[in-house]
């Protein structure tokens, strides 16, 4: 079979802009690998990168060896390139298409966007991983539209995880698939609506719960208060006290990603009814505390999707927030409190329960 001429549009990328390479969303790559005929994935990371994570049923070919290699890639299929966050596909492309590959595309914004739209289990790193100084993995549940977090150092092996769901299966699993040792696990707040899981996740690696000390939990647990620092390998997690949501809410920040529990979600804010929670501390801790981060800062929230009402986003940054946050862009603090208090539907019967089960021994 041979190539597609240069003229004929290609069969699933979007229109070409002037001087662009055909680029291939997220969604829609995902879409074409779950499909019939899914094409070629090349990855063009290093392998160090590449060891973070990758696409499934895809194939390394590093960028600086493409020129020598390029001969191995097949031209008469639909390839995709991906790198990190986007730019280097499109070189990748742009040289493929001039020796002929008609039907190769890029992946636009990379790896990073598409663990971010399209399949949060794959590992998202920041640009730094060149240093291997960072890992953190997302774990949707979407039974409960709850979401945890794996975050790790690689040079040393030692990580923490956030809010785990109920089964530590997930967990364990992503534990020993990467080698790492499990120096803690926290919770960011006593939640209503699930079965948390720090107990069985701690019983299976005896790793130390931290909550905050405000939390009136009966089980063993290390108490984290504004300022303290829990330390992975060569990394920490930082305290910041944001209650609101509930009286022992800390978010956790990590270099420049904040895991926010329910303090923070994308495009809403944690109902504040639901146990011991205060508008008016809510209000303090948000404009207080989060929105004086900058902009770029990461939000790693502790639920998404429909079951609470929000977006199937997994990630998002202050900045964004800032802009569309229904919560956030109430314009005055009496506002907030207003849009706080009124027009909830009524506490579901069973949160009582809940939150008693997830405070006991
Ligand atoms: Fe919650």
């Amino acid at each position: 079979m041979s190539a597609a001429p240069p003229d004929l549009p290609h069969p699933y990328v979007r229109p070409d802009r002037a001087g662009a390479v055909p680029l291939v969303g997220p969604v829609e790559l995902k879409a074409l690998l779950d499909g019939p005929d899914p094409p070629v994935v090349v990855d063009l990371r290093t392998a160090k990168e590449r060891g973070f994570g990758h696409l499934p049923h895809d194939r390394s070919l590093p960028l600086a060896e493409l020129p020598k290699r390029f001969e191995e890639l097949p031209r008469d299929r639909p390839l995709v390139a991906y790198c990190q966050f986007g730019s280097e596909a499109r070189r990748a492309v742009d040289f493929l298409r001039s020796r002929g590959f008609f039907l190769a595309a890029a992946l636009e914004g990379g790896i990073d966007e598409y663990a971010r739209l399209a399949d949060p289990e794959i590992p998202r790193y920041g640009s730094d991983v060149r240093d291997g100084t960072l890992w953190l993995r997302q774990f949707p549940r979407p039974d409960t539209g709850c979401l945890a977090y794996l975050v790790g150092d690689p040079e040393t092996a030692k990580a923490v995880v956030v809010d785990p769901g109920r089964d530590p299966s997930p967990y364990l699993r992503a534990l020993a698939d990467g080698g790492w040792q499990l120096v803690g696990i926290v919770e960011t707040h006593t939640h209503a609506d699930h079965l948390a899981g720090h107990s069985a996740l701690h019983e299976k690696t005896d790793a130390p719960i931290f909550l905050g000390h405000r939390s009136p939990a009966q089980y063993p647990h290390r108490p984290l208060a504004e300022g303290d620092a829990l330390p992975f390998g060569n990394d920490a997690i930082h305290v910041l006290e944001t209650p609101g949501h509930t009286r022992d809410h800390l978010t956790l920040r990590v270099r420049d990603k904040i895991f926010t529990g329910d303090t923070l979600l994308i495009g809403a804010c944690g109902r504040t009814d639901l146990g011991d929670g205060s508008p008016e501390l809510l209000y303090e801790s948000l404009t207080q505390k989060l929105l004086t981060l900058p902009d770029t800062t990461e939000v790693y929230p502790a639920h998404f999707g429909r079951r609470h009402a929000l977006v199937e986003r997994y990630c998002s940054t202050v900045g964004f927030e800032r802009a569309t946050n229904e919560a956030l862009r109430q314009g005055s603090r009496a506002a907030f409190l207003a849009y706080m208090t009124e027009g909830w539907p009524p506490k579901p019967a069973e949160f009582d329960r809940i939150v008693a089960e997830n405070l006991a021994l």
